[in-house]
């Protein structure tokens, strides 16, 4: 990955940050979980049932060290720790995040066993060997999964389980879809048939790639749609702040089409029926080799 610029990453979340709380800014910034058993779900029960399902996947004892590599606000790092009783440090490279973060773990009761670092997951401050286990929770696709996976190779101990939530890119996915997620939301996809070769080159064994795209990606747009009905004016807040209305804006553009600030949540639901068009949901779950 030739443009990986960390910084630019960084700016974007922490504008993103900066727009404040609202209803549907979640302390989860990752996608929702829908199946039969939840249907009905909100926005922000889905996604903390994706965290529930990270959690089921991670191999960890009370105690042992953990890390969240990309850990936005801290969140799904704190109910980790909550459920396995394990230390957790999560890294962002966002320095609102940090601080909501750090602010997260002290409201929760557990900053003695949870950490938080200011730092690239490129170039994480600590040992080699230092960690029992890791997650890239939607992240991986800002670092470039080569580097990635070769940094989270150095820190986890051998034997270590490594859990990856990412999008990879659809088999249909558009040159155009794809220029677009690197120039605007710096994110390079994969398609999920890369995982074993980049696995196996970075010193993992790969134990299982679960498809989830009928759960995660499917259900996004008509659930996006109903929360937009029920939360409009915090929509219209969110959609309307520096950072979104910059992507928004852009995607009129591109489309050779005006910018109307009433309809942006239509801009919002289209974008998100794009990314659903090229985009599919994979849960990947790896071992450090022995
Ligand atoms: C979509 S958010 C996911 C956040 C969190 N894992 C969650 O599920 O709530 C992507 C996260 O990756 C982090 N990130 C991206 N590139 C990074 C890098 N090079 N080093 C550290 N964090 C990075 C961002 O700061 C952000 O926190």
């Amino acid at each position: 990955m030739s443009n990986y610029q960390p910084e630019k990453v960084a700016q974007m979340y922490d504008s993103l940050q900066d727009q404040g709380e609202t209803a549907i800014l979640l302390d989860q910034y990752h996608l929702g979980y829908w199946d039969e058993t939840n249907s009905n779900a909100s926005i922000t029960e889905a996604a903390n049932r994706l965290t529930e399902i990270m959690i089921d996947k991670v191999t960890i004892q009370p105690g042992e060290r953990f890390c969240d590599l990309g850990c936005g606000v801290g969140m799904p790092g704190i109910q980790l720790s909550e459920v396995t009783g394990c230390f957790v440090d999560g890294i962002t490279i966002s320095e609102s995040q940090y601080k909501k973060a750090q602010q997260l773990a002290e409201k929760a009761g557990i900053s003695d066993r949870v950490h938080f670092i200011l730092g690239d997951a490129l170039n994480i401050p600590c040992e080699d060997a230092t960690y029992d286990g890791g997650w890239f929770f939607e992240s991986i696709f800002h670092m470039g999964h080569n580097k990635a996976l070769q940094e989270a190779s150095r820190i986890l101990k051998p034997g270590a389980i490594l859990v990856i939530a990412d999008l990879p890119a659809r088999s249909t996915m558009t040159e155009e879809f794809k220029a677009l997620c690197e120039e605007n939301s710096h994110s390079f996809v994969i398609p999920k048939e890369a995982y074993p070769e980049v696995l196996d080159k970075n010193g993992f064994d790969l134990i299982e790639i679960n498809d989830v795209t009928e759960f995660v990606i499917t259900p996004l747009v008509p659930n996006m749609k109903i929360a937009c009905q029920q939360h409009e004016s915090d929509f219209l807040k969110y959609l309307n702040a520096e950072q979104m209305k910059d992507w928004l804006q852009l995607d009129r553009k591109r489309r050779g089409m005006e910018y109307v600030e009433d309809e942006v949540i239509d801009y919002w639901i289209q974008m998100l029926q794009d990314m659903s068009d090229n985009l599919g949901y994979a849960l990947v779950t790896a071992q450090k080799k022995k």
